[in-house]
């Protein structure tokens, strides 16, 4: 696996790879790479000749009181999982090389509306800081394909919407949420779970399959059916920040006539916020 630092030197090596017709696979991460990614670099490479990851914990996307400084960084580790899954290309920049005119004065990429909900009501600038990234790195690798993880459901959702809407010429492809036994969704965040709460922590993805379960067999009162899966998780202790049925594209409260609905719920731990979905066709 060869590793670069600087967009430049990366540029120059995939072009040589573009101009001997390979087609281009891209999984941008903030490293700490846990299964769930690695099976993002599986998929991508099933479709692709050359697969790019990308490691950058972009402050761009955390809050103020949020956990950018102490986010995991496990360069050596993320390397090795990266080379004994036969990743091509490893794109490590530093904040200078991202960002060189500085964070606050960086142009930025909006999608409006739909990052106002969900974790975004919570997280105020996260998305905006998400798609300025996502867009800085489509433009450094130029990939064909990128693939996100679906646990970050609204976060491919707007991303999807950006590339539709910018005309970005990269396909996005999903891939599956990886799970625990338990059914908790692997993240990198999962680390601040403590012993205590670890076999309580899965109801967030109890009370989806509930939720989900429910709406199969006809229940429309969608209300009734987050204020009682609200109501689950805070029986196991946990607050909940948001728990709702959406429509699965646009993430509007879903419709009683929808058929693509995603079931989508957050929850604070002592020190974490989980999130987690669950999506359904009725067609
Ligand atoms: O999902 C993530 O790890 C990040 O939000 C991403 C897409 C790499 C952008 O920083």
């Amino acid at each position: 696996m060869q590793i670069f630092h600087h967009i430049a030197s990366l540029r120059d090596a995939l072009k040589q790879e573009r101009l001997a017709g390979k087609r281009i696979g891209f999984v941008p991460t903030m490293g700490n790479l846990h299964d769930a990614h690695i099976e993002l670099v599986k998929k991508a490479q099933q479709t692709n000749d050359i697969v790019v990851c990308s490691i950058f914990v972009n402050g761009l996307q955390f809050g103020l009181n949020e956990d950018w400084d102490k986010y995991p960084r496990t360069f050596q580790t993320d390397c090795q999982r990266l080379r004994d899954a036969n990743c091509d290309y490893l794109f490590h920049p530093d904040d200078r090389e991202m960002y060189p005119n500085g964070m606050d004065t960086q142009t930025r990429v909006i999608c409006p509306t739909m990052t106002d909900v969900l974790c975004g009501a919570s997280r105020p600038g996260h998305f905006e800081g998400v798609t300025t990234v996502v867009t800085k790195l489509f433009n450094i690798v130029q990939p064909d394909e990128a693939v996100f993880g679906l646990k970050d459901y609204q976060q491919l959702a707007v991303i999807r919407r950006m590339a539709e809407d910018l005309c970005m010429p990269v396909q996005i492809t999903a891939g599956e949420i990886h799970r625990e036994t338990d059914g908790l969704a692997m993240s990198s965040r999962n680390g601040y779970i403590t012993e205590e709460e670890r076999p309580r922590v899965n109801q967030l993805n109890q009370s989806l399959n509930w939720v989900a379960e429910e709406i199969k067999g006809g229940r429309k009162d969608f209300e009734v059916l987050e204020a009682e899966a609200k109501q689950q998780i805070e029986e196991a202790g946990f607050r909940v920040d948001y728990f709702t049925i959406s429509d699965s594209k646009t993430l509007d409260p879903a419709a009683v006539d929808d058929t693509e609905i995603t079931v989508l719920g957050a929850m604070y731990t002592s020190a974490a916020r989980l999130i987690d979905n669950v999506s359904l066709s009725l067609s």
